[in-house]
């Protein structure tokens, strides 16, 4: 479907030409139309490569879809690929754009993999979309009770795997002195609104928004923009109207011009308090 998997186009890599996804995705068609039947914008990212963690399912694959339908190549990074296979089948004529790969953020191996075949095949990664996350604690969870293997497992993907993921893909930004991270981060990291439950996964996001600050501030001279957002609630949403709302704010920050912002948290395109 969607003629997802044949070869043919190239692109510039270091001055040679490579396939443009090795696992299946070759030839972009612009213009093309989107699996949504939206229009399709014009396309001054079509050059560009965004890669997004936890892109199989949810907000991320909403995120991946959108992105590919501004025209950017799209990397669908799952912990599973026939997970992310079977969810790249649900794009439609964007497959073309999608490519499939491994990763796990927990796992430092599987990071430099996916680094080492983006900077080999690709030379570059413009966008990068820290979507990857658990909620693995419960509203009746508190600071004083909570098991505390929850949170370390909870800090090891949500605070140390996005950590490790933006440290793999930021040297291929800093080369091209251009890039877009996108934290993902939820309200209810805020400190201005911080009360009781879900402890770990608050402390976990209220970390990613530090890092966001920080590297914000690291990168600001090189042409990195680095924000955080939180979508709003995700499911339970059966036609998908508000997956594409809850995509639009991370959507808004990867695609963002020169002189957008950089260093904020945002729900949809509107500041929130840290
Ligand atoms: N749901 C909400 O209402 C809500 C509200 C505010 C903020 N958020 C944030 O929005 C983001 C997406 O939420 P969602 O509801 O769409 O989440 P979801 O459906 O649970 O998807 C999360 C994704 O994270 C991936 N993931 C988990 N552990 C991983 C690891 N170790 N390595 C790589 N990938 C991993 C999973 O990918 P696999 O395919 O590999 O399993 C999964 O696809 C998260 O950052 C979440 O905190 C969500």
């Amino acid at each position: 479907m969607g003629g997802a998997h044949h070869d043919g186009a190239a692109v510039a890599n270091h001055g040679r030409p490579v396939p443009m996804f090795d696992d299946g995705l070759a030839v972009p068609r612009y213009p093309a139309g989107s699996g949504t039947g939206a229009p399709v914008a014009p396309l001054p990212l079509s050059g560009h490569v965004a890669l997004v963690s936890g892109g199989s399912q949810g907000l991320g694959l909403r995120i991946v879809r959108m992105l590919a339908e501004r025209g950017m190549r799209v990397v669908l990074a799952s912990r599973s690929a026939h997970r992310g296979r079977a969810a790249v089948e649900l794009l439609g004529d964007l497959a073309d754009r999608v490519a499939v790969r491994e990763l796990d953020i927990r796992d430092p191996g599987s990071v430099a993999r996916l680094a080492s075949w983006l900077d080999r095949r690709l030379g570059r990664c413009d966008v990068l979309v820290n979507n990857a996350a658990v909620l693995i604690d419960d509203d009746r969870d508190g600071v004083a009770t909570v098991d505390l293997e929850v949170v370390r497992s909870t800090l090891e993907t949500n605070l140390l795997g996005t950590w490790r993921l933006t440290q793999a893909i930021v040297p291929l930004m800093y080369a091209r002195r251009y890039g877009r991270i996108v934290n993902v981060s939820s309200g209810l990291a805020s400190l201005a609104g911080m009360r009781r439950g879900l402890p770990a996964y608050r402390a976990s996001k209220c970390a990613v928004n530090a890092l966001t600050r920080m590297l914000a501030d690291e990168l600001a001279s090189a042409g990195i923009l680095v924000n955080a957002c939180c979508p709003g609630p995700v499911h339970g949403d059966p036609n998908g109207a508000r997956l594409s709302a809850s995509a639009d704010a991370p959507v808004w920050l990867a695609t963002l011009p020169d002189d957008g912002p950089t260093g904020g948290f945002y729900r949809g395109r509107t500041p929130l308090d840290w």
